[in-house]
């Protein structure tokens, strides 16, 4: 359904995912998605791609998302989009970082959203969803068919919810929205492991029985489940 070209790049000790998005694989601009470590590697891959980064968007502020914001900024200077309630883990980010990571920088992000908002940047209509759950103000990206989750679904399994602000009741009231309003096709590319489909999750995702069990219309989705989600 769309000519959405996203690039992933795992980085960082805990194997985080962050993407560069690109309306088409001939667009000049992207977005830059969770940068949250080897800024040099992801910036060599902007520099290869030739690839003007217009967006630094961040779906929540764990460590493992953002410990590269601040170098990239710098780099590609791009304004970054932070979820508000998060904002000031990303301003002071060390007093979050667990013993053993980092160092990284702080940042004073240009935006904030709360999620409900539609923006628009490097040609990509974006809807901002707040999927609180597994971090307080977790925001999900829409765009072009596809899910910039984060930490919210993975392939298999779910976001953890042990840290503070987690809540397993929230994080599956935050899944179940998604579901209700996406089509079981959409693409999820998730914060962590690989990509996935809603359809695909819905279907058989351990963690959402539950929800299977309430005969929600996207429970509907086996021609969804069977098929292998898009690169
Ligand atoms: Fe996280």
């Amino acid at each position: 359904m769309s000519a959405l070209d996203v690039r992933a790049f795992t980085v960082g000790p805990v194997q985080e995912n962050s993407y560069i998005v690109r309306a088409s694989s001939e667009a000049t601009r992207g977005l830059l998605v969770d940068p949250g470590d080897e800024p040099d590697r992801l910036m060599r891959a902007i520099e290869a791609l030739g690839v003007e980064i217009e967006a630094i968007l961040i779906t929540h502020c764990h460590f493992d998302h953002i410990g590269a914001v601040a170098p990239l900024a710098r780099a590609t200077g791009a304004p970054v989009y932070c979820p508000e309630i998060e904002r000031p883990l990303l301003t002071d980010l060390m007093s979050w970082v667990p013993p053993g990571f980092g160092p990284f920088e702080s940042y004073e992000p240009e935006h904030t959203l709360a999620g409900g908002e539609q923006i628009n940047l490097a040609d990509l209509d974006i809807d901002v969803i707040f999927t609180p759950g597994h971090s307080p103000g977790h925001l999900t990206y829409a765009l072009g068919g596809a899910l910039l989750s984060g930490d919210v679904l993975f392939q298999g399994s779910v976001g953890r919810v042990d840290l503070p602000g987690g809540d397993w009741a929230t994080l599956e009231r935050s899944i179940a929205g998604l579901l209700e309003t996406h089509p079981p096709e959409t693409v999820v590319y998730p914060g962590h492991m690989g990509v996935t489909t809603l359809g695909r999750e819905a279907a058989s995702n351990p963690f959402l029985s539950e929800l299977r069990g309430h005969g929600q219309r996207w429970t509907i989705s086996d021609r969804s489940a069977a098929d292998s989600p898009a690169a």
